[in-house]
């Protein structure tokens, strides 16, 4: 199991098996012992990876740069300005020099419609395995820790209320990433997902498609509301956050205009008291505080944000381990 991986992309958690998701978790869980320990962990001695970001980053970023320290290999920060991507450097260029240089590539690029598309150019042209730091669809490092971290705090994810719900905010449009990788890693685990949203606010068709198959496949299932106070009754884990009307619509001064007729969809502490008394909050971050989550939420006992971030690096550094070596 573990030699198959070497060389992997991860671009799409649904793209791994369960069982080789298993595998990169059981091995998050030993890193993150490790690193209480301060033990060494020099699984990537001198290997290089590359992070390319067209979108602002601090947890990605850091955390990145960090695994790639702990695993004792080197990172480079770039960005398409440090490039010469304006000046005609394609993906083909990207994934074929960079590759030449280093053992891995690591993308976010989260403009709609691009995104996706970007990264897997390079995916194909890169002799070295490439991952995906949030595209315009999906977020699987992030649903990653998400799902780790349920499980240090409710075991299981199976005969769970697992809430996923947009919320509110201002700052910008949020991709769908979140939510989309969340649903997809979640039912291929068998839970049992409630998706509430403002009717505008819905997934794409196809990712909802793949999540009930998984859901059918594995036991778990997947209901939708467009009540945030139902989502949250009885719930086990609830994750409100903000996502741009994408599916519906890509002007942003539309989607702005959108989402202002739900500012009610803010999660606040009468909100968590319709959650079960150990219900667990949880956020991807950055958040709108006071508008998308109440900071007597987001700081209170129940809220497990700090955690998720944490648990970003021990993925990242279970994932790059497992694949980082040259492609097939
Ligand atoms: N959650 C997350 O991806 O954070 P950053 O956008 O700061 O990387």
């Amino acid at each position: 199991m573990y030699k198959k991986l070497i060389g992997r992309d991860f671009i799409a958690e649904q793209e791994w098996s369960t069982a080789e998701l298993k595998v990169a978790l059981d091995l998050a869980v030993q890193l993150k012992k490790k690193f209480r320990l301060k033990q060494p962990t020099p699984y990537l001695l001198h290997q290089t990876l590359y992070l390319l970001f067209f979108f602002s980053s601090t947890r990605t970023r850091t955390s990145f740069e960090a695994a790639m320290d702990q695993l004792g290999g080197n990172s480079h920060d770039l960005t398409p300005d440090k490039l010469q991507i304006a000046h005609g450097d394609t993906p083909k260029e990207i994934g074929k020099i960079l590759s030449s240089y280093g053992h891995g590539i690591a993308i976010r690029h989260c403009d709609w419609g691009e995104g996706n598309s970007y990264i897997r150019e390079v995916a194909k042209y890169s002799t070295a395995p490439v991952f995906n730091m949030q595209c315009d669809i999906y977020h699987p490092f992030q649903a990653m820790a998400d799902l780790m971290t349920i499980l240090e705090k409710k075991k299981t994810v199976k005969k769970k209320k697992i809430v996923m719900s947009w919320a509110f905010a201002s700052s910008y449009t949020k991709p769908i990433s979140v939510p989309q990788s969340f649903l997809l890693l979640l039912t291929k685990f068998g839970a049992d997902i409630t998706l509430a949203y403002p009717k505008e606010f819905m997934l794409m068709p196809g990712i909802m498609k793949t999540a009930r198959e998984n859901a059918e496949k594995t036991g778990g299932s997947v209901h939708i509301t467009h009540s945030m106070e139902d989502a949250f009754r009885d719930a086990d884990v609830v994750y409100p956050k903000s996502w741009g009307p994408l599916v519906t619509t890509s002007d942003p001064s539309v989607c702005t205009r959108i989402a202002a007729k739900y500012k009610s969809w803010i999660c606040d502490e009468k909100k968590m008291q319709l959650a079960r008394k150990d219900a667990i909050y949880m956020h991807c971050l950055p958040a709108d505080r006071g508008i998308e989550v109440a900071d007597a939420v987001i700081d209170g006992k129940q809220s497990v944000v700090y955690d998720q971030a944490e648990n970003r690096m021990h993925v990242q550094k279970a994932i790059l381990a497992l694949t980082m070596g040259a492609k097939k």
